[in-house]
């Protein structure tokens, strides 16, 4: 196992009626922006909740963040923040909510160095983030794991970039599955399938020998396979021990808990967020289409790994090496069908023409060294989006 630091220290209200507790974890003295969406939480009573746990506390609003958050959308938040002298964020919505208002709390306190002061060097030239304002999360999207990491990803001109500090990693988030029940079926599954990749990102590298990240991992792909469908099938869709399962599993596979001490591939994201920048396709749904094409052009570099995933979570015991990694790979791809989300780039209508630029993008953001050995170049990165073709 590799050396590891590891703290969490997002306070988890997990549960029906949960909601309430923000009256208890915000300050009563603090002068809250409550941010949110597009207005999902105004149609399935989440908004009136917060509303009635925050009757004691001053707060404001700021509206409109759009999924794949925007810089511009989320500068727009600064005047409100100085008018009012906000000193406390409460995000409610989905990762792009959560994300946005890490953003937004630590452009309000960027102080910049002597090249300027555009809080957007955060994220194209990754200064560190030295101040921040505190954050709370209601989450109503079990996906990106955002309400308890110190991640966060933001689009500015087709540019969708990460930052990361442990500055803005809410103090509190509340999740209550009821809320979940109101996502169309695209949502669910997009959350589903990129909690399942958020997880295959940290354990399908090599072995470091790390069995309680490897069992933990194993557990939640398995569990993210048993009940994704489950939350789509008519018959279980409204199950809310079913939605309590995917939604903690969300949580779990990025919280850091099974990423520490374990080599870490991103390659999948980073080549998934070039096709969210330069096409708007959601982020699940460009990873379901590049994750087989990585499994399939680093066969070789994650061969052990790849045996240890077919026999553990997809128990196929029959067959030489390669067949049963043909056949965990083939077995992931029918997960992805079954959830309903493309696994070729055909499938959205992008084809080889659209190659060149997804290897430009991914130049400019400096993403030529990606993968568990840093070998993933800009060639390897096309043989991946050939694969996907
Ligand atoms: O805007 P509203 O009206 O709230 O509607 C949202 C949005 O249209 C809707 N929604 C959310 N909760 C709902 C609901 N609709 C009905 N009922 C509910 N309970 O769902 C739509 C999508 O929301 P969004 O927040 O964009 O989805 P998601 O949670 O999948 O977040 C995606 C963003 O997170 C980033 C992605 O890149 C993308 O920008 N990620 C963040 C990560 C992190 N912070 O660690 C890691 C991830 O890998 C990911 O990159
Ligand atoms: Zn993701």
């Amino acid at each position: 196992m590799l050396n590891f630091n590891f703290q969490n220290p997002t306070k988890i209200n997990f549960g029906e009626g949960q909601i309430s507790v923000i009256s208890k974890e915000i300050p009563l003295d603090a002068r809250v922006l409550l941010v949110y969406g597009g207005g999902s939480i105004k149609g399935n009573g989440v908004y009136q909740q917060v509303i009635d746990a925050l009757s004691e506390h001053t707060f404001f609003e700021f509206s409109g963040i759009e999924p794949n958050p925007t810089y511009d959308t989320l500068m727009k938040a600064q005047e409100i923040i100085k008018a009012e002298n906000i000193d406390y964020l409460l995000a409610v919505g989905g990762g792009s909510v959560v994300d946005g208002a890490k953003f937004i709390a630590a452009a309000a306190l960027y102080e910049g160095n002597s090249e300027g002061n555009d809080p957007w060097d955060i994220l194209a030239k990754q200064q560190a983030v030295t101040k921040a304002l505190p954050i709370g999360a209601v989450l109503t999207l079990p996906a990106t794991g955002s309400e308890s990491n110190g991640n966060s990803v933001v689009t500015r001109d087709g540019n969708k970039l990460p930052f990361s500090s442990p500055l803005v990693r809410p103090l509190f988030a509340v999740l209550d599955p009821t809320v979940t029940l109101s996502l169309s079926d695209r949502q669910i599954s997009n959350g589903v399938v990129d909690a399942f990749i958020h997880t295959i990102e940290q354990y399908l590298t090599y072995s470091v020998n790390g069995k309680v990240q490897d069992r933990f991992s194993e557990g939640l792909l398995q569990t993210l396979i048993e009940e994704g469908p489950k939350a789509l099938a008519p018959a279980t869709k409204e199950n809310l021990e079913v939605r309590a399962n995917i939604m903690w599993s969300a949580t779990m596979a990025l919280n850091g808990l099974i990423g520490a001490g374990v080599p870490q591939d991103w390659s999948t994201h980073m080549i998934g967020h070039e096709l969210t920048g330069a096409f708007g396709i959601d982020h699940a749904r460009t990873l379901s289409i590049v994750l087989p094409a990585v499994m399939k052009v680093r066969k070789e570099q994650k061969r052990e790994k790849l045996l240890q995933y077919a026999t553990r979570v997809w128990q196929i015991t029959e067959g030489d090496e390669n067949t049963r990694i043909d056949q965990a790979i083939r077995l992931t791809e029918e997960f992805f069908e079954t959830m309903q989300v493309p696994t070729r780039l055909s499938d959205v209508d992008l084809g080889s023409k659209d190659i060149d630029l997804l290897i430009e993008r991914l130049a400019q953001h400096g993403m030529t060294t990606l993968g568990e050995h840093s070998d993933i170049t800009l060639d390897i990165s096309r043989e991946i989006l050939t694969q996907a073709l």
